[in-house]
């Protein structure tokens, strides 16, 4: 039998090539290469070329067709998407797998069968199976239909056949086109997969939402051109053995990026929480060394979480330093800064880092709190309860001001905290805070 031509395509960019590398040439990103099937090239003759829609003046490029936000039922959902669901929005929800993903879609399918007609299009489990997840979570309605389906074709004439309002596609990655012959799951599948269904999205104006898998890695299995495609990409985070979910919104073509919702799983589903700060510091232990209270946001809703660092003596010989919620490079700079500019000795000792909540915190303003829970457990001094704090730090151990600072300061005094350290660039004029100029400072002021 003749050998099917074989191509190694990027993961991450999607760049195809001959042999196998460790390095994509591309996009300069190691280990990313994986084996496809190559894809015939469609012949020339049917190809279309030199026909094209007329283009417009942009004063005449306005649509007929009416744009509203339709709401999703969950009001945290709706104002992290920026008012709802957009008539042709097409989001890409992505998360660990049993993170709660397909529950979070039929409640949010259910709510919106009782205006529109949704169609949810499951393939990776049998219509009995969401039935049944529907009878938990109490999401039945007879205006949210359930197709059972993986093939594409198949879908799009579903598609095309129901009209529906809406349709939920659980998951991307399950789905196969029969033009393509590598297997459910492959870059090209999912590329071609979110291309088809944002096209017909666009086309017939079709709010969609489309479930990723993510790699163990945690990021969004696939081509990148998967979120370049679809308008939104929210992430759904969560730390295992525990309740708190949260909502991510990473892009958004309709709203601000940043927003974030937080909910409780519960055996009924996925229950808002409208107050997530009082959630995060409600198991924050009193009087103990190494925590920190940080007002995060990268939206419009700031959030208090704590953020504990483990300071102890090692018993390697080098060190371990672990970070989660933070990147590690990020940890292994606040640490040698804590050490050149503080005289913090910190060469003989393990150190850990955990933001309480799951969430993962990549803005910079997180910098002050990770130095200072540091110096709280090294110290083995309390952080006194009344405080909190934010600012970036520059490598010679200054804080630089960040943004959303009035947002961050109004934030941790409706929850009592009348000592927030802040980058002394922003003036405020509060008698709650207390501007601070670089590290050194910043530990005086907690007497470390
Ligand atoms: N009574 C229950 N029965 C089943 N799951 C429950 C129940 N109560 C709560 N759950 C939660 O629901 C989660 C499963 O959620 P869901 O199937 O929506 O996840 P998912 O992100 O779609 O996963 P996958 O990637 O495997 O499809 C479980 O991990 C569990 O935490
Ligand atoms: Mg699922």
């Amino acid at each position: 039998m003749k050998k099917k031509k074989t191509v190694y395509v990027c993961s991450e960019c999607g760049a195809s090539f001959p042999t196998w590398s460790g390095k994509c040439s591309s996009c300069n990103q190691w280990n990313t290469l994986v084996e496809e099937v190559a894809i015939p090239k469609k012949s020339s003759g049917t190809v279309k070329t030199g026909s094209y829609s007329k283009p417009k003046p942009i004063t005449q490029a306005r649509e007929e067709r009416k744009y509203e936000r339709v709401s999703t039922g969950i009001k945290t959902l709706d104002e992290a998407l920026g008012g709802g669901v957009v008539t042709g929005q097409v989001i890409l929800v992505s998360g660990e797998p049993g993170i709660g993903k397909s529950t979070l879609l039929l409640q949010v399918a259910s709510n919106l069968s009782n205006e529109k007609k949704v169609l949810y299009i499951t393939g990776e489990e049998s219509a009995h199976q969401v039935y049944v997840r529907g009878e938990r979570i109490g999401a039945l309605n007879d205006n949210l239909y359930i197709l059972a389906e993986t093939n594409l074709e198949t879908i799009i004439n579903a598609i095309e056949q129901e009209n529906p309002d809406f349709i939920i596609l659980d998951s991307v990655q399950t789905i196969y086109s029969s033009e393509l012959e590598s297997a459910a799951g492959s870059v090209s599948q999912v590329r071609e997969v979110s291309g088809k269904i944002t096209e017909i999205a666009k086309s017939k104006g079709i709010s969609s939402i489309v479930v990723g898998q993510v790699t163990k890695e945690g990021s969004i299995a696939g081509p990148k051109v998967l979120e370049h495609i679809v308008d939104t990409v929210a992430q759904f985070e969560g730390e295992r053995g525990h309740a708190y979910r949260i909502l991510k919104i990473i892009k958004n073509r309709f709203g601000a990026a940043g927003e974030l919702a937080v909910f409780s799983m519960k055996d009924s589903g996925l229950e808002e929480v409208s107050n997530p700060s009082s959630f995060f510091l409600s198991e924050r232990p009193e009087g103990e060394s190494g925590s920190v209270i940080f007002p995060f946001t990268e939206g419009s809703k700031p959030v208090l979480v704590e953020v504990q660092a483990l300071v102890s003596k090692t018993v390697y010989a080098v060190p371990q330093r672990k970070a989660q919620g933070i990147d590690l490079n990020r940890l292994s700079i606040i640490l040698a800064i804590l050490e050149k500019e503080a005289r913090f000795f910190l060469k003989d000792r393990d150190v850990f880092i955990n933001v309480v909540g799951g969430l993962h915190i990549k803005e910079p303003a997180v910098d002050l709190a990770v130095a200072l829970a540091i110096a709280s457990s090294f110290k083995n001094v309390p952080v006194p309860k009344n405080v909190a704090v934010f600012g970036e730090l520059g490598l010679t151990g200054e804080i630089r001001s960040v943004h959303y600072t009035e947002m961050r300061i109004k934030e941790a005094k409706r929850f009592g905290f009348d000592k927030i350290l802040i980058p002394s660039g922003s003036s405020i004029d509060d008698k709650n805070v207390i501007p601070v100029k670089n590290l050194s400072q910043a530990l005086k002021v907690l007497e470390y």
